[in-house]
Parts: C-alpha cells; sequence; structure tokens
C-alpha cells in the first residue's frame, strides 16, 4: 500500500520503534497517525493524534477501533520483554504475561480493526515481530515464545484477511537500538533505518520485511545442516 494519504495508528508509538514509525509515516505524507500510548500525554511528537490505547485491555481497543474509523494502515508494534529462561522460578507468570501483550493484544487489536480497515478499501496490517520468532536460545525464552506465536497468527490473518484485500506484513530483526535492549551489548540497528524498510516493503506489496543482516542470515540458515534455530557449535 501506499503511505502517502494513508491514515495509520501505531500501538505504544509514545517512544522507541512506534515513535519512529509515526515519524517516518508524517515525513512519507500520511494524512493522519493515530499514536496509540498507555498514557497520551507521553506523547510530544507534534502533528500526530495521540490515543489512550493499551492494547490489553479490551475497552481501550474497542473504543480506539470506534474512534479511529477511518484507519487505512494498523501497525501492532506495543510490545514486552523480560529476560530469563522457562526453568525460572516466575517463568509461568512472565509468559502469560509477556503473551498477554505480544500475543493476545496483536490479535485483540487485528480483529478489532479489520473491520475498519475492510471499510475503508483494504488497507494493511504490520505487525512488529522479531528474529526470535525462529530462534530461541533461551535468554529471552517467553519473549521469542510470544514472537513465534505472534508469527504465526499473522500468517493465519494474511490468509483470512485475503478477501478483503488486506495486504499482512511480517517485520523481524535481530536488535535495535532502543529501551527494550538498554541491557544488551551487541549490535544494533536504529530504529530508524528499521522503519524505513519496513515501509518500503509495505509500499513494494510484500509479506514480510527481514530488516538486517543477522535475520537474513537466520532464515537462510533454516533449511541448512545444522539449522540456525539449533545450538551452533562454538
Ligand atoms: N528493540 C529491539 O531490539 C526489538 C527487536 C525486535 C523486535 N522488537 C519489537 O519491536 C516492538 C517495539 O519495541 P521497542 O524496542 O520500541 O520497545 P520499547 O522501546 O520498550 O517500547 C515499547 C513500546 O510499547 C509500549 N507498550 C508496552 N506495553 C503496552 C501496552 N500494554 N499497551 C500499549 N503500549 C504498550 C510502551 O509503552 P510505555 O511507554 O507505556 O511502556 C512503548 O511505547 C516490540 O514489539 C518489540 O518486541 C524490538
Amino acid at each position: 500500500m501506499k503511505i502517502e494519504n494513508a491514515v495509520a495508528l501505531v500501538t505504544g508509538a509514545n517512544r522507541g520503534i512506534g515513535l519512529a514509525f509515526a515519524r517516518e509515516l508524517l515525513a512519507r505524507g500520511a494524512r493522519k497517525v493515530y499514536v496509540g500510548a498507555r498514557d497520551p500525554a507521553a506523547v510530544t511528537q507534534s502533528g500526530v493524534q495521540a490515543l489512550r490505547l493499551d492494547v490489553t485491555k479490551s475497552e481501550d481497543v474497542s473504543s480506539a477501533a470506534a474512534l479511529a474509523s477511518d484507519v487505512t494502515l494498523v501497525i501492532n508494534n506495543a510490545g514486552i520483554a523480560q529476560t530469563g529462561g522457562f526453568l525460572a522460578a516466575d517463568s509461568e507468570d512472565a509468559a502469560r504475561r509477556i503473551f498477554e501483550t505480544n500475543f493476545f493484544a496483536v490479535l485483540r487489536v487485528s480483529k478489532a480493526f479489520a473491520p475498519v480497515l475492510k471499510a475503508n478499501g483494504g488497507g494493511a496490517l504490520l505487525n512488529v515481530l522479531s528474529v526470535a520468532s525462529w530462534v530461541n536460545g533461551g535468554e529471552l525464552a517467553a519473549y521469542s515464545a510470544s514472537k513465534s506465536a505472534a508469527w504465526s497468527l499473522t500468517n493465519a490473518l494474511r490468509s483470512e484477511l485475503a478477501t478483503q484485500k488486506t495486504q499482512v506484513l511480517a517485520l523481524h530483526m535481530a536488535y535495535v537500538d532502543t529501551d527494550l535492549t538498554r541491557g544488551f551489548d551487541v549490535p544494533k540497528s536504529s530504529p530508524e533505518e528499521i522503519v524505513k524498510r519496513a515501509l518500503d516493503g509495505l509500499e513494494s506489496g510484500f509479506d514480510e520485511v527481514l530488516a538486517d543482516e543477522l535475520t537474513l542470515q537466520v532464515k537462510r540458515g533454516m533449511t541448512a545442516p545444522r539449522p540456525s534455530y539449533l545450538p551452533q557449535a562454538s
């Protein structure tokens, strides 16, 4: 889809990758950008419409879908992460909390906005996933599992929304320089470069964007003799 004149909603867009999406959408000529935030007062970006939207609250999601009835592009960006493996003492609670935001909220927002997108000609849904959809080494165990589940959800939604001509794009990438990765001493992409690649892919009609070299390597390596999702010999 074309961004020029689009009406976009980005969840979790008061900071990080979501904020970079909001800025790039404005730069590409979007007619309106709704910035979803748990606290609308935290939205400092000018030229956008702040919208109270805690994606884990069904009342917020239904109000947003009623209010933002002109939306043609939904970006499911809001997400949380927690380090730790499945054998950690709090792993079940952590997994439930993470899945509530990274999986069930993506489902909730997508369902609420599917009729809005249909009424506005089809439009597009862009789900922010991760290279962690395909690899899980246990450091971010529940997070990675939630992104695998959200990847599967995205693939199902692409099929289900095909009849109403909604483009569904999955965005996968490794580390990006935001608050979420502050504690990780690893190479990181900037939010701006990831967002540009994602929106280039959207405008080119793609179903999937692999936004950095590591993600491309992991995807290519999935059919290697020793697949990339298994522990590699050091
Ligand atoms: N950073 C990376 O390396 C990386 C890599 C791959 C994928 N991703 C994905 O990219 C997305 C954005 O991550 P980020 O790096 O920008 O993280 P971030 O800097 O921590 O920002 C997360 C955003 O999500 C919002 N959020 C969290 N829970 C929410 C909820 N229940 N309702 C509404 N908003 C909520 C936060 O709002 P508050 O300010 O209210 O907390 C914040 O605006 C996530 O889906 C993440 O999994 C990130």
